[in-house]
């Protein structure tokens, strides 16, 4: 039982939602994106090497280092069985070669190293040359904090307390200083963790910045399947079907693009080379009792198994699990109706001490009547089905009507034997049994004996007696066998056949992956308070999961798309409340399990008997089998998501800060070519659209002659003869407040006339210095979007070259003053989106949306400048608050929900810093911020 149970009735005045916190862990202290441009920390790119000695260049035909390296092991066993045993020799030997350097310590150790290199292997272009690789090390900033519990709280006007607002974001509140001087030091509280980012750079972080290695219980990872492009990259949120040949349907992400490119460039082989790095750094991570499963289809499952062979050992391979999909697929002969999990330990024998056996409730099916083919009627008859079919009046066929069984003989229960003898010789089991007037013989002659005692000294009741008395044998012709009832433990053991599963419900991703197969891999390999981890979050079915089974989750995805999804999903998601043994310790305690039977006697708790003839034999009280996705719920509490980071890598190509130290790993010489690139690109096209039909045409766009910052000047035809500086954004990130300052200060200086910064995105804080450039630096500047077609190049069939660049506009927002419903009220304001103009890079036109018509936007009611902390998130014109509203429905008024579903906020008190900041989401996931100054508020 739990030490404390929770009130099933939450008042309406203080809380009514929970969460799950896990105060036993900690995480170290990332900074907020508001310090980037301080952040100094940097790290070096990280060298992840590949075991040589799994090398495809086996070739004992050629010259080459590991036929060298071959021959050297021969050399050692032929010395080493010299040797006395156990064959090892006084010093351990070395070969250095390839890159690698090798040590046998003796014989068997050098037998095994030379069978493993006599192994097939799987080779494809690229990896023979690429034994190692490099990785950017990045840190992560914090972004957004998102809280359900603080949305609800806000809206029900139940938030006084600026600094119980904070804590319920789980916001440790450092100084600055501290976020800059002391980041990757501090410990803090634990949350969750979404990530916009690859998953390679990702992990790299986590290992480097983080020292997570060896802390994450489990990896899921449900990568794209390396068939096609559109199916796994899906470019808007509110649209789930993609054509993966439409140039329209492509993703414009600049990371996407990178991404695919490095996943496609050379097919299935970059594919491969994909796949092998991040299965690598997923094993750093994991714990030595850590799982990975790796969902695929048919068409890659041979390959990616070898890769996992080759990274995890193929001694470490669990099992591979067959899922239905959901729906016909379509094959050229047979239809391929599955997929597969591939279950991967980093080392086996831990991972079965860690292991957590699921059970499936056996379902009254043809099958199931198959296997309990006897029945024992409610007046204690036992017939078989056969039989009792026989005794019906009509003609019946149980097996192909299940139901009906239960309906013509109510009380009826079923019955399958099992053998009571085995194998061996025992003084009391190796005897003859005398019941119901014959005598049995378990087959004494043939070596075999009974299961259980059948006679005893002292006169006691012996096992089979006690059986008997239990009505508990069976005569089936020559053999007494024991009678065991479906009820006994009416559940099997989860095998690895899934045909029960099928695709997701609902699904809002278009590779949405069911939740229930990622529960039954969590509860298999890890218990609640475990890290899991997924790379590939898509629309985040392993965080919802995680979050429903009090597992605490990191996941991360290159697109916006999909994680603007999960931003939703998890926000909107309610759970059941499972009881704690101990709230004190959160998850990590465990949950509550209890035995207990509903009305009709069926057991129905997390804790179930299984009768079996040992214990009766023995007469002890029967077995207990956990049900582990069966913990105690406290009714009347609405669990929520607890409070979550959004995080992302910052890529800046170049080494903005000027401290000599290159910040992302990509050398200068490719950033260089970007630049001529882009400033070809604007000779050709040098048309900027400025909304409402304006435009600025460039002439002499060149490179200035010398500069710290820019990137090119211009002259703007028919405007100042002295020119006007350009800068360009990184080519796989966002523009970030830096770079505008940096080129803003620099074009001031030298008396430029306007700065253009170009970009393929931007961050919020280098859009609004952008926009106050002007005031803040002495420089106007505007900041014009690049099409990202321009780096999609030959991946659209057709690039157009007009309006290539754009300007793109801010949100609308209007800040109003509440009316106040009594004299005593603090004064409030609300804030209404009005619309945005969005441009469409397939079509290269803007479009005017309405405030009520974006996917979704958010609210800080007190925007700090540091970090989005989202107070009140949007989803218009949908249903995706209502499960939370129907859950509180007892609690709250409807109205309140109103708000959350359209293009006016709730009231709110102005808060310290006297600024809101309003984020919103367009369909192809991009992130627009705009701030706005409470004293501009209208009555
Ligand atoms: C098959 S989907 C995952 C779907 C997910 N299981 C779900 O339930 O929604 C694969 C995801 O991997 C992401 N992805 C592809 N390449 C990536 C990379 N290099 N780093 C991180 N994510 C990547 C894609 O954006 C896509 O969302």
């Amino acid at each position: 039982m739990p030490k404390k149970t929770r009130k099933s009735n939450p008042s309406p005045k203080t809380a009514s939602t929970e969460t799950y916190q896990h105060p036993e862990s900690e995480l170290l202290l990332r900074p907020e994106v508001g310090t980037q441009a301080q952040f100094r920390k940097k790290k070096r790119p990280v060298t992840y090497r590949y075991d040589s000695s799994l090398s495809p260049a086996l070739e004992w035909d050629g010259q080459n280092a590991v036929r060298e390296y071959g021959e050297w092991l021969l050399g050692l066993i032929s010395e080493a069985a010299a040797l006395e045993p156990p064959h090892r020799f006084a010093q351990p030997r070395e070969f250095v070669g390839a890159g690698q350097r090798m040590v046998v310590t003796g014989l068997q150790e050098a037998v095994e190293q030379l069978k493993r290199l006599g192994k097939p292997f799987l080779n494809w272009a690229g990896k023979a040359e690429r034994l190692s690789f490099d990785v950017p090390t990045l840190p992560l900033f914090v972004h957004e904090r998102l809280s359900t519990k603080h949305i609800v709280e806000t809206l029900t006007g139940h938030l006084k307390n600026k600094q119980l607002g904070l804590d319920l974001f789980g916001d440790p509140q450092h100084t600055v200083t501290d976020q800059v001087l002391r980041a990757y030091e501090y410990k803090d509280k634990w949350v969750n963790r979404l990530i916009l980012g690859d998953s390679l750079v990702v992990m790299n972080s986590l290992l480097h910045y983080e020292g997570l290695g060896g802390q994450v219980q489990m990896v899921y990872m449900d990568p794209p399947y390396g068939i096609k492009f559109g199916s796994n990259f899906q470019p808007f949120v509110r649209r789930r079907d993609v054509n993966h040949n439409a140039d329209e349907d492509m993703t414009r992400e600049p990371e996407m693009v990178k991404a695919y490119r490095d996943t496609w460039e050379l097919g299935l082989h970059s594919y491969l080379t994909y796949m092998r790095d991040r299965l690598l750094l997923a094993r750093e991570l994991l714990t030595p009792s850590g799982s990975i499963f790796v969902q695929i289809s048919d068409e890659n499952l041979h390959h990616v198994r070898e890769l996992m062979d080759e990274v995890f050992g193929e001694e470490n391979f669990v099992v591979t699990f067959c899922v239905k999909k959901k729906g016909g697929q379509k094959g050229e002969l047979v239809d391929p109706i599955n997929d597969y999990i591939l279950w991967y330990a980093k080392d086996e024998q831990r991972v079965r001490g860690y292991y957590t056996q699921l059970y499936k409730q056996m379902e009254l099916t043809s099958d199931l009547l198959g296997m309990f083919s006897i029945v024992e009627l409610a007046d204690g008859r036992v017939l078989t089905l056969a039989e009792l079919e026989e005794l019906s009046d009509e003609q019946v066929d149980y097996r192909s009507a299940p139901a009906a069984l239960f309906r013509d003989h109510p009380g009826v229960r079923l019955i399958t034997s099992s053998d009571l003898t085995v194998g061996g010789t025992r003084k009391n089991q190796s005897v003859l049994l005398e019941y119901q007037g014959r005598t049995f013989d378990p087959g004494i002659a043939r070596g075999m004996c009974w299961k259980h005692t059948a006679r005893t000294e002292d006169g006691s009741p012996s096992g089979m007696q006690r059986l008997a008395e239990a009505g508990r044998l069976l005569v089936t012709g020559s053999q007494v066998r024991y009678k065991r009832y479906l009820d006994d433990f009416g559940y099997m053991a989860l095998s690895n056949w899934w045909d029960d599963v099928g695709g997701a419900a609902n699904r809002i991703y278009a590779v949405q992956t069911n939740p229930e197969l990622v529960k039954r891999c969590m509860l298999m390999s890890t218990k609640p308070g475990d890290l899991v981890l997924d790379p590939t979050c898509g629309s985040g079915t392993t965080a919802y999961v995680a979050e429903q089974w009090g597992r605490r989750w990191i996941t991360a995805d290159v697109s916006r798309v999909p994680l603007a999804l999960t931003r939703q999903r998890l926000l909107t998601a309610t759970f059941p409340y499972y009881q704690l043994k101990d709230e004190s310790r959160g998850p990590a305690g465990g949950f509550v399990y209890v035995r207990k039977q509903d009305s009709k006697g069926r057991e129905v708790g997390g804790i179930v008997p299984h009768v079996m003839s040992t214990s009766i034999a023995n007469n002890e009280p029967p077995d207990e089998e956990v049900l582990v996705d069966r913990p105690e719920t406290q009714n009347g509490i609405t669990r929520v998501t607890g409070a979550f980071c959004f995080e992302a890598t910052i890529p800046t190509p170049v080494d903005w800060e000027g401290d000599g130290e290159e910040d992302s790993g990509v050398g200068g010489e490719e950033h260089g070519s970007f630049l001529d690139r882009m400033i070809e690109v604007l000779r050709k096209s040098p048309v900027l659209h400025l909304g409402g039909g304006k435009t600025v045409t460039l002439k002499h766009v060149r490179q200035p002659a010398k500069t710290l910052s820019l990137s090119a000047e211009a002259v703007v035809v028919n405007g100042d003869e002295r020119p006007a500086a350009i800068v360009f954004g990184p080519e796989n990130g966002a523009v970030s407040q830096t770079l505008v300052f940096e080129a803003a200060k620099e074009a001031s200086a030298k008396r430029y006339t306007h700065l253009y910064v170009i970009g393929f995105a931007i961050q919020p804080n280098a859009r609004e210095l952008v926009d106050n450039s002007d005031k803040a630096v002495g420089i106007s500047a505007t900041y014009v979007q690049a099409t990202p077609d321009l780096m999609m190049g030959d991946l659209l069939k057709n690039l157009r070259s007009s309006q290539i660049f754009s300007v793109c506009g801010l949100p609308e927002v209007r800040v109003l003053k509440a009316k106040s419903k009594a004299e005593d009220e603090p004064p409030k304001c609300q804030v209404e989106l009005l619309g945005l103009d969005v441009f469409d890079p397939a079509t290269n036109e803007t479009h005017p949306l309405k405030g009520d018509d974006v996917p979704a936007w958010f609210l800080d009611t007190d925007y700090n400048g540091l970090c989005f902390h989202v107070c009140q998130a949007f989803f218009p014109r949908t249903s995706a608050w209502d499960n939370l509203k129907r859950s509180l429905r007892m609690t709250y008024e409807e109205s309140v929900w109103d708000h959350l579903a359209g293009a006016v906020s709730a009231p709110f008190e102005p808060g310290e810093h006297q600024q809101v900041a309003v984020k919103v989401i367009d369909d192809r996931g991009n992130e627009l911020l705009v701030v706005k100054k409470l004293g501009e508020a209208k009555g």
